[in-house]
């Protein structure tokens, strides 16, 4: 069985219930696409998205949630409740969540765990930082982060990982293309099931390096935040799928 390509948008901090539209302008491209297309806006916008997009070929995602179902959390959100407003999938551990908000493995293994038991999937994000991968350190990190990150080896189905060198994110730089397809066979080596597991690669994605990426074996789709901002980037990258 092959892995379907996820081209996978992250919207950060970013979006108003005014940008809606460009759920409209991607739609018909997501639909002629063989790739799955997910879109991660803020949690402001997830029911709205999920609703502009119900019968469309477009997934809606969370970009974070907390490890407890419900409870005395002020400003946090569960996957019940991203679930509850549309959610298919969660990105958790995101490199921006653990350095802003000093998230550790376990914190992120128990939010994966929590999307999982929700009936979601977990897209868990790991990467190196650029003095890591100067001290030659990249795949130690990312076998650590792995280790420490990855909910418990019988959930592990529908899992997605996202590769994102911290240093590439929202930088302009992107690790080049054998540096990606050794780091993503480092990964699939890794997982405990790397033939069904899907392994995006993230960290400035855009669409005139999206094709060279995604053509890599062991590279099944991209998390992109910045280019995911404006529809017609989006869409070719979309298009630069092509599998
Ligand atoms: P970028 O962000 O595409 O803006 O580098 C990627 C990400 O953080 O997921």
């Amino acid at each position: 069985m092959p892995r379907t390509v996820m081209i996978a948008g992250n919207w950060k901090m970013n979006g108003l219930s005014a940008d809606l539209g460009f759920f409209d302008t991607i739609a018909p491209v997501a639909r002629a696409s063989a790739a799955e297309v997910l879109v991660c806006p803020p949690a402001t916008l997830l029911a709205a998205a999920a609703g502009r997009c119900s019968g469309e070929a477009i997934l809606i995602g969370g970009q974070d949630c907390h490890a407890e179902k419900s409870g005395a959390h002020t400003g946090d959100i569960s996957a019940p409740m991203l679930r509850d407003a549309g959610a298919s999938h969660v990105i958790v551990g995101h490199s921006e969540r653990r350095i802003d908000h000093a998230e550790s493995d376990a914190d992120v293994r128990a939010k994966a765990e929590a999307v999982l038991a929700a009936g979601l999937i977990p897209i868990v994000c790991v990467g190196e930082t650029r003095q890591e991968r100067e001290a030659g350190q990249a795949e130690d990190v990312v076998r650590q982060q792995l280790s420490g990150s990855l909910p418990g080896v019988s959930q592990n189905s529908e899992l997605v990982i996202a590769y994102e060198p911290v240093w590439a994110i929202g930088t302009g730089l992107t690790a080049s293309v054998s540096d990606v397809a050794s780091m993503h066979a480092f990964i699939r080596s890794a997982l405990p099931e790397p033939l069904t597991t899907r392994i995006l690669y993230g960290g400035s994605v855009k669409p005139d390096n999206a094709a060279a990426l995604l053509s890599l074996a062991d590279v099944d789709g991209a998390l992109i935040g910045g280019a995911s901002l404006k529809a017609s980037d989006f869409t070719s990258i979309i298009e630069a799928a092509g599998r």
